[in-house]
């Protein structure tokens, strides 16, 4: 059955764009896709790291230990996780730093959450006596800051536009009857081809994802990193080599599903696409940020010692326990799986540039 586009707020016959008619579908209070369920987990949508093993979120709050230490181990120093889903990895985070007492004491925990429906989740899961939910960066006022986004950027809708006949038209949704969705293009606005033919990265393409409000969430992060120091570190699946695709895809009780049953499913399924890397370290670099080189999440768990922790571990369990967590950690590292497909990108400001895992 078809869903009801009313309950969405979406008036009949309104073009929007793709970026405007996915944030709709996925963040309508009460309605949207993140704003009434829990996807992740097995019995969810979707798994993420951070859900299929605590190794990931572990090794993640070691590198926070070191990248506090490469800063001078300031005394007051910030971590704001960027869309933290179920909290699993902030909670992990919080019993690996107190291990190490004096980070612990100079840290403070910040979530950055759009979906109050995952509020609510993630503040059952954490213990957060220590934590603040902040709608925005205006309260971090001293200390290098660390912003951290793992599937974060990803779950930010994107443009798109397509050239045809050396004009660019942007694609769009239009909903008749409050029933059926449409695909239309429409001509761009000349100052989103302004802006988007700014970037070395998209010049010669024929069809372009842009990730105008994914942009637009970073230009407060990186003032952030700018006024403090610090820097942001994100996780997401996407490419390097640019080929003019469409990269919006649907999952639904994780199964990839077509755009056609995504349409029919609105509400039900989530929607993501794959992050332009270059595009987002060109951003980063334009906005006076250094860049640590790219790499696959496999390259950088695996330089920040996450085998030689799976084989501490693993003398502690049962021969069950062994083989899940074999299990899960090739999930997090082949090449087919999550280990090359996920790529990580560090943009910051500090006068060191020897930050763990990137080399
Ligand atoms: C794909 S989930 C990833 C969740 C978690 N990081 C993980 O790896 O399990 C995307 C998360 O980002 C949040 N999110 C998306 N857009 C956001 C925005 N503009 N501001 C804050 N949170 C956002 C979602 O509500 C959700 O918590």
């Amino acid at each position: 059955m078809k869903p009801n586009l009313k309950k969405f707020k979406i008036p009949s016959k309104k073009t929007l764009p793709v970026d405007d008619f996915i944030e709709k579908i996925l963040y309508e209070p009460e309605i949207g896709y993140y704003s009434r369920k829990d996807p992740f987990g097995k019995n969810g949508d979707f798994i993420t790291s951070p859900t299929i093993s605590n190794l990931f979120s572990e090794i993640i709050g070691i590198w926070l230990v070191s990248a506090w230490e490469k800063m001078g181990k300031p005394k007051i120093f910030n971590f704001v996780e960027l869309g933290p889903g179920d909290g699993s990895l902030t909670k992990v985070i919080i019993s690996t730093l107190k291990k190490f007492p004096e980070l612990n004491k100079a840290i403070k925990i910040y979530l950055y959450e759009k979906s109050i429906f995952l509020k609510v989740i993630q503040k059952q899961n954490i213990d957060n006596k220590h934590i603040k939910w902040i709608k925005n960066f205006k309260s971090i006022k001293k200390g290098p800051v660390i912003f951290f986004g793992n599937e974060f950027f990803d779950a930010i809708p994107i443009k798109q536009f397509s050239n045809i006949n050396n004009e660019w038209f942007e694609k769009c949704y239009v909903v008749k009857n409050n029933i059926d969705v449409i695909e239309k293009f429409v001509r761009s606005k000349k100052k989103d081809v302004a802006q988007i033919m700014n970037f070395g990265t998209l010049k010669k393409l024929k069809f372009i994802e842009f990730p105008k409000k994914g942009f637009l969430e970073l230009n407060p992060i990186i003032n952030k990193i700018s006024e403090l120091s610090g820097g942001i570190l994100l996780i997401d699946y996407g490419y390097l080599n640019i080929n003019n695709s469409n990269t919006i895809q649907a999952v639904m009780n994780n199964k990839r599903i077509s755009t056609r049953t995504m349409l029919k499913n609105l509400g039900n399924a989530d929607i993501t696409s794959l992050v332009n890397f270059n595009l987002l370290k060109e951003y980063f670099l334009k906005n006076n940020l250094k860049v640590k080189k790219i790499v696959t999440q496999r390259f950088f768990l695996e330089r920040m010692g996450i085998i030689e922790r799976a084989h501490i571990l693993e003398k502690k369990k049962n021969n069950v326990e062994q083989i899940y967590m074999k299990e899960t950690l090739s999930r997090l590292l082949e090449e087919k799986q999550m280990g090359s497909l996920f790529k990580v990108i560090f943009g910051y400001k500090n006068k060191n540039n020897d930050f763990f895992g990137f080399e």
